[in-house]
């Protein structure tokens, strides 16, 4: 077990910088996840962090010694990639046992440990096999093995699931998590799937364009978004935003005109942003310290255990998220509250979190 620093990670490809003064810490029993949208630089701090890359300034620390320059194979990190990257003329046993025999450990402790993972991936019926008699999802459990097998002090994935289907991913899902739970390895796993994010991670790394927006737990994140791009990026749909203006200590945006929370308006700017997320919309009509507006339905998306109603209030679109047995139909007017205090505000210049006390 090791923990893993990034000291001010810069990475530049030759005039494109990538990596942008990345520092964070992963405990060494910690789960951390990357997310962000594609091209974001996820996996090239993943690839930095095993030795696949070298970043053009900054310092990885792994168990507290530098090994920014140490070659991969040094590292004792395994790492688990999207693409699987199994030997086809190797079965799935000697996928599993291929590192340890590099490193000459001897045939007894790889038989142990490879049919011990082979028990914990559900894969002891498949070890004679070669991995193109396997379905995707069993290839990706190869994968895994393959990487715990070797005991490594930190364990880092690519979107490993991405592949798979829904059902498969959700499952394979669940298994990292009890892994995590069983090796206690600082592991770092990289998504830009954000419900991933916020069920495997015990923390998580919002980036974009190579700059890391957020570092905290899923809860906070989602709950206290540092900014504009955080908010939206995480929960699904995704939070409803409407610019405004502040007026004489009231929000203003067309039809929706409402005095801003007393803690909000001492040191607010001028031009705000409000978001609103699809559950703190509620359908019903308005009590005294709540807002309340008429919603115009356009679609209505029954998903079983909730109901998605998409509509507009002016020109605004947003999405509400209601009980599955809510009575409500395309082109009606939903009547419709939020709670000002509870909601969220931006500053529209800089697109950061207007934080409240
Ligand atoms: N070898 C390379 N040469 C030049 N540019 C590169 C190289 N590798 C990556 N990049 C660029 O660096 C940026 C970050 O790439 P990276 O693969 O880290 O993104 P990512 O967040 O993992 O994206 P995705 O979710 O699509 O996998 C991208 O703009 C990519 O085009
Ligand atoms: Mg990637």
């Amino acid at each position: 077990m090791a923990s893993i620093e990034l000291r001010n990670l810069c990475k530049q490809f030759d005039k494109t910088i990538v990596l942008r003064d990345i520092s964070f810490t992963v405990r060494e029993d910690e789960f951390v996840v990357l997310v962000g949208p594609s091209g974001c630089g996820k996996s090239t701090i993943l690839r930095s962090i095993a030795g696949l890359e070298t970043p053009t300034s900054g310092e990885i620390w792994i168990g507290g010694k530098n090994i920014t320059n140490m070659q991969p194979r040094d590292r004792d990190i395994a790492m688990v990639f999207q693409s699987y990257a199994l030997y086809p003329h190797l079965s799935v046993y000697d996928n599993m046992a291929f590192g340890l025999k590099m490193r000459k450990i001897s045939s007894e402790k790889i038989d142990k440990r490879v049919k011990e993972a082979a028990v914990f991936f559900e894969l002891s019926e498949l070890l004679n096999r070669k991995p193109k008699q396997l379905s995707g999802g069993q290839r990706q459990r190869v994968a895994l093995g393959r990487a715990v097998v070797r005991n490594p002090s930190a364990l880092l994935f690519d979107e490993p699931l991405s592949n798979l289907d829904a059902k498969l991913r959700a499952h394979t899902r669940t298994e990292i998590s009890r892994l995590h739970k069983r090796l206690k390895t600082a592991m770092v796993y990289v998504t830009h799937d954000q419900i991933e994010a916020m069920t495997l991670g015990e923390r998580i790394v919002v980036l974009k364009d190579g700059v890391i927006q957020q570092i905290d737990t899923p809860l906070n994140v989602y709950r206290k978004p540092s900014n504009k791009f955080v908010a939206g990026f995480i929960g699904s749909p995704a939070m409803n935003f409407i610019s405004g203006a502040r007026i004489n200590g009231a929000f203003q945006a067309g039809a929706l005109n409402f005095a801003l929370p007393s803690t909000l308006v001492s040191d607010c700017p001028d031009r705000i942003t409000l978001g609103l997320r699809p559950e703190q919309i509620v359908v019903g009509t308005n009590s005294s310290s709540k807002v309340g507006f008429d919603l115009n339905v356009d679609v209505v998306e029954p998903i079983g255990n909730e109901l998605l109603v998409y509509g507009r209030i002016g020109e605004q679109e947003l999405v509400v998220r209601c009980d599955p047995r809510t009575e409500v139909v395309p082109d009606s007017r939903l009547p419709v509250f939020f709670d000002p205090s509870a909601v969220h505000y931006f500053d529209a210049t800089n697109e950061r979190s207007i934080v409240r006390d």
